[in-house]
């Protein structure tokens, strides 16, 4: 019923499904970290657990007895789930070093909302680099808690995406090279300059700032573990990922929470960008170099993230790699409320495991190898609306605003 779009999919050799969650992975991801990140996230105004959609048009032409899409296309109003991770670094940032300045080791997200330390604050650049996403929310942090803000983005990122950054106060640089490259020019800029980075990514040279960033993204999974309903977990999760943040932190607050018994979990990542697929298949992380360009930008990374590894390494299950045309359908088919399902506004990255699954689940092998079937529960998360409008009314036909009149 859907096109039928070539994929790759692999076992992760490295998959230890019987193994507890140790050590290692609380060192990165915590249920102490997630309360901590819960108190500050929904301290913010217009914070709202964002809905977990039931699919059930879409589950029965897959052949799965259940499909849920958490969609966090109104976020924060930022149209993605990113906020609950770069906004959540910075407030943990200013909370550091207004304690290292002032030696009151009480300080809270609540004096930096209200601005009480506000001098401080104004002291303080951080710096991002992004794809798109990431930036808009260290500049939405950066605004709410009144530091300076600057954003390095890479040659491929459109105007639009640099102007809803600029939108909150950011000074914008424009960096040549692939986003990998940015990364590293925020990075040195940052040393050079005093600034405070703030990378959604680790090399293993800076960690606190990503680990706050990847902690935040818990949330959005431990949302939909509340919203979920009946006691069965989910039986599969498709997450599409860049460098494996927002893949880590879902995957961990699963295996926390579930154990065992949590799902079968699948990385996605666009075939031009498969940094993922490469490194669970080579057992260690492997870069990946040219030209990684791919319409699902937020997924176009070349490294993965060290601290994501730590937790994808043993939890992933598998992993696939989708062309650009598969993520482009399942905006088309979620945009037209297929299979009487209610219409949805998707963008490019945040359809990426509808893709993947839609893949899935129209192939006999891959079903079997990931035991799909008709007692399966699927879980899909939306990470982005329409983050880029006219990308978006270009490859759907039809503007975000068009679609979304229709859900009502
Ligand atoms: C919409 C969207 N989904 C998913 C991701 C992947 O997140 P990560 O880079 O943490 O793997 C991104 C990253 O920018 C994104 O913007």
């Amino acid at each position: 019923m859907w096109a039928r779009h070539p994929f790759e999919l692999i076992s992760n050799p490295s998959a230890t499904r019987a193994a507890a969650y140790g050590p290692e992975q609380v060192e990165v991801l915590s249920a102490e970290g997630l309360a901590r990140a819960k108190e500050i996230i929904c301290a913010w105004p217009g914070y709202a657990p964002t809905p977990l959609v039931a699919l059930p048009g879409i589950a029965q032409a897959a052949g799965v007895a259940s499909v849920h899409y958490k969609d966090e296309s109104e976020r924060f109003g930022l149209k993605s789930f990113k906020p609950l991770g770069g906004a959540h670094a910075v407030a943990r940032l200013l909370i550091r070093q207004i304690v290292a300045t002032t030696g009151n080791d009480g300080i809270t997200v609540h004096d930096l909302i209200d601005g009480k330390y506000k001098d401080i604050c104004a002291g303080i650049t951080v710096t991002a680099a992004t794809d798109g996403n990431h930036g808009r929310s260290v500049a939405w942090g950066a605004r709410m808690f009144g530091c300076r803000c600057v954003i390095f983005i890479n040659e491929a990122v459109s105007q639009q995406r640099e102007d809803a950054i600029a939108k909150f106060g950011a000074t914008v640089r424009r960096n040549p090279g692939s986003y990998d490259d940015a990364v590293r020019t925020a990075q040195q800029t940052a040393q050079r300059e005093g600034w405070h980075v703030i990378p959604d990514t680790s090399d293993g040279s800076i960690v606190e700032a990503p680990r706050d960033v990847t902690q935040g993204y818990a949330l959005m999974a431990a949302e939909v573990i509340e919203q979920l309903p009946g006691d069965s977990p989910p039986t599969h999760i498709f997450l599409q990922a860049g460098v494996g943040g927002m893949a880590a932190a879902t995957c961990a607050e699963f295996w926390q929470h579930f154990g065992v018994d949590r799902p079968t979990t699948i990385l996605v990542e666009p075939e031009t960008s498969a940094c993922w697929f490469e490194s669970l298949k080579a057992k260690e992380p492997v870069a990946i170099k040219g030209n990684l360009d791919s319409l699902m930008g937020g997924l176009s990374c070349g490294e993965v993230s060290r601290l994501a590894w730590t937790i994808l390494k043993p939890g992933a299950d598998a992993a696939m790699t989708i062309p650009d045309e598969a993520a482009a359908d399942a905006m088309r088919l979620l945009a037209a409320g297929a299979c009487g399902d209610a219409p949805l506004v998707a963008g490019e990255s945040g359809v990426a495991g509808l893709a993947a699954f839609l893949a899935v689940s129209a192939n006999d092998a891959a079903r079997q190898k990931l035991a799909l079937n008709l007692s399966s529960r699927v879980v899909l998360f939306g990470t982005e609306g329409a983050t880029d409008p006219q990308a978006y009314a270009d490859i759907v036909g039809r503007s975000e605003e068009e679609v979304a009149d229709e859900q009502k």
